[in-house]
């Protein structure tokens, strides 16, 4: 029989359905084995099966992840927005609504990255890098990940945030433990985390009561005051949003600074070229976010039968977003495992999203990448592995620990 509206065959969807191309948390990762099951996935099926974590499609293809991403009309990210499903603790805008709701928060949230509030943080950001980096790079031995990218990120969100450090990194500790109890899918742990990650999200509101923020200045202060329709924006959705923005803000720069380590690493001549003429460093950033994507588990909800490419996506099945993959999809990067500086079409990636729901803090994480790697080859003469890098698990791709041998410039 064929589906009445798509044409698709039912019974060889059916046979599709029960098929099963990868598992995403096989054990045994390493820097380079998933690209080459990708590579090899992205050949075979663009649009893989997986029956783990219940049954879930995931766009590898960059052109089937921009059509899922780019169609609002056909796919959701109210229902299910992950892979794995984690257990529901609340609507949390931007990512858990769709236009026009989504809207509101989102023109609230992109003022706080313009360019000159970035230019405004930048400041506090390179004075955070240097505080943690210059001892590393004295310590010698060092693991990047725990020492570093662990830590940098709650510095910066400290400082974005108007928070204080042990808030800061409070958060990021919880968020640390919330992730790993997803990708187990522990639901209780991952209820009382995300509790715990919603009264620090309370405690910041609360501290911003009386006026004591001013908007234009401060995030949360800027979502308390803004309206909608005239009115308020409702509490609940508002505490979701800052709940929202501290967990987000934190995963993908953790995995992904020691990713750029790792590649710095192995290509001692980069490393050579970028600390004789550090102006490339914008483009190295680039073609690292291209080549490293940090997220492979964002995903949509199909909201009615659609076909993406030849294969039929039933209503109410999850897709995950695959950036890790698509990035390196040769239809668009020729060569797409290399690393080209100055690659002509690096702009055309994916890693942070786009259309609806792209990376509003694409902004920070770029300059939050650019002043790490100008600030670490700056101050050291070289620096390589000192052993094997260990990778993160689903739904994030990259690296939790990085061992590094650092010489002091
Ligand atoms: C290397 C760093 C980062 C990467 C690669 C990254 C990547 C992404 C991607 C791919 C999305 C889209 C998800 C989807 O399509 O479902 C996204 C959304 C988002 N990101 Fe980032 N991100 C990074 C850093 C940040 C930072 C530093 C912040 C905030 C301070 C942030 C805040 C958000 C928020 C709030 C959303 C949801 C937007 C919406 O739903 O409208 N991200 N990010």
């Amino acid at each position: 029989m064929r589906h009445p509206e798509l044409g698709a065959d039912l019974a060889a969807e059916e046979r599709r359905r029960a098929e099963h191309d990868f598992d995403p948390v096989r054990p045994g990762e390493t820097f380079t084995s998933a690209h080459e099951e990708f590579r090899e996935l992205r050949a075979r099926c663009p649009v893989a099966r997986s029956q783990t974590y219940d049954g879930f499609w995931a766009a590898l293809g960059y052109h089937e992840v921009l059509e899922v991403i780019t169609d609002i009309e056909h796919y959701t990210t109210t229902k299910q927005n992950a892979v794995p499903k984690f257990a529901f603790t609340g609507v949390r805008p931007p990512l858990h609504l769709d236009p026009p709701e989504h809207t509101a928060y989102r023109r609230v949230i992109n003022r706080a990255f313009t360019p000159p509030r970035m230019r405004a943080l930048e400041p506090r950001v390179r004075a955070a890098a240097v505080e943690l980096l210059d001892p590393l790079i004295d310590a010698r031995w060092v693991d990047v990940c725990k020492q570093y990218a662990h830590r940098f990120p709650a510095h910066v969100f400290a400082e974005f945030f108007n928070l204080d450090v042990p808030t800061a990194q409070l958060i990021k500790d919880v968020t640390g433990t919330y992730v790993d109890a997803i990708q187990v899918l522990d639901h209780e742990v991952v209820k009382s985390l995300s509790k715990k990650l919603y009264e620090i999200a309370q405690s910041i509101i609360d501290d911003r009561r009386g006026g004591r923020y001013d908007p234009e200045e401060d995030l949360t202060a800027a979502l308390l005051a803004a309206e909608m329709d005239g009115e308020k924006l409702p509490a609940d959705m508002v505490l979701g949003c800052v709940r929202q923005l501290i967990v987000t803000g934190m995963v993908a720069p953790s995995v992904f600074i020691g990713n750029m380590f790792v590649h710095l690493s192995k290509d001692p001549e980069l490393q050579d070229r970028l600390r004789a003429e550090p102006g490339l460093i914008p483009a190295a950033v680039e073609e690292l976010l291209r080549l490293y994507s940090p997220y492979r588990g964002m995903a949509r909800t199909a909201r009615t039968d659609v076909m993406l490419g030849d294969q039929l996506i039933r209503k109410d099945d999850p897709i995950a977003l695959v950036y890790t993959s698509a990035n390196r999809d040769e239809r668009v990067f020729p060569d797409g495992d290399t690393f080209v500086l100055g690659r002509p079409n690096v702009h055309r990636h994916i890693s942070f999203g786009r259309g609806t729901h792209s990376c509003p803090g694409a902004p920070l994480a770029r300059m939050m990448m650019r002043v790490t790697l100008e600030e670490a080859l700056q101050r050291s003469a070289s620096f390589r592995l000192a052993g094997e890098p260990e990778m993160a698990i689903w739904a994030e791709w990259g690296t939790r620990s990085v061992p590094l041998d650092f010489v002091r410039a």
